[in-house]
């Protein structure tokens, strides 16, 4: 119990630091990372296999996968973003997203697509989930933000060993030389910076 403790005090200090990390970049900075992510994504032919690829939208200094989402849309590729379940706590569904698609704030001020009866994607159709997140490692391990909503939404990926690849989005600032992981972290097949791609599996 004691040593679970510690752990997450650890998390949360990681997570204060890596976030300040982020934070701190300036548009200008944030704007030439994004650019940059694309190329890198394009060069690890990461988005050129899939079809359906997940992603979200940039909030609290994470990467911006505008310019991936363009990309996608350009590709004739089918882009979803999360939403928070509404009835399953902790829980994400993804939802196709369109360049005139209608959004709405959730409850943590993220932009979201409105649900409708025919735009949800089960996770079983989705190739590829391009995830945001706080610090890295080589590994693959992630640290998010803490709420545990990829870990759950994700879980299934690996129970029922679904195809679908797990890519995480990251500043370089934002990779850690190794990352205390609990049972319920699901590890990551790859990560991609603007400076780089680490492949894991
Ligand atoms: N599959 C799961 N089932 C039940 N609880 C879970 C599961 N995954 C994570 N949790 C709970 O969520 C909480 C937050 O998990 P964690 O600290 O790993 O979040 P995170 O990975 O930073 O967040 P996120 O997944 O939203 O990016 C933990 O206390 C954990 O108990
Ligand atoms: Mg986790």
């Amino acid at each position: 119990m004691q040593k679970q403790n510690v752990q997450e005090d650890c998390r949360k200090v990681y997570r204060k630091v890596y976030r300040k990390k982020r934070q701190a970049l300036s548009y200008q900075e944030q704007s030439i990372a994004a650019h940059d992510l694309l190329s890198v994504c394009i060069a690890s032919t990461t988005l050129s296999q899939v079809k359906t690829v997940a992603c979200y939208i940039a909030n609290d200094g994470e990467i911006n996968p505008i310019a991936i989402i363009d990309y996608c849309w350009q590709q004739g590729k089918s882009v979803l973003l999360p939403v928070l379940h509404p009835f399953s706590k902790g829980h994400l569904l993804f939802v196709e997203y369109h360049p005139h698609s209608p959004t709405r704030k959730n409850c943590y001020g993220i932009e979201e697509p409105i649900v409708t009866s025919s735009n949800l994607s089960t996770l079983a159709n989705i190739e590829l989930i391009l995830t945001p997140l706080v610090a890295f490692d080589a590994s693959g391990n992630r640290l998010g933000m803490g709420g545990g909503y990829y870990d759950r939404t994700i879980a299934p990926i690996r129970r029922d060993s679904l195809p679908t690849k797990l890519i995480g989005l990251a500043h370089t600032c934002q990779q850690t030389d190794m990352l205390l992981t609990d049972s319920w972290d699901i590890p990551l097949d790859g990560i991609a910076t603007p400076e780089q791609f680490f492949s894991v599996s």
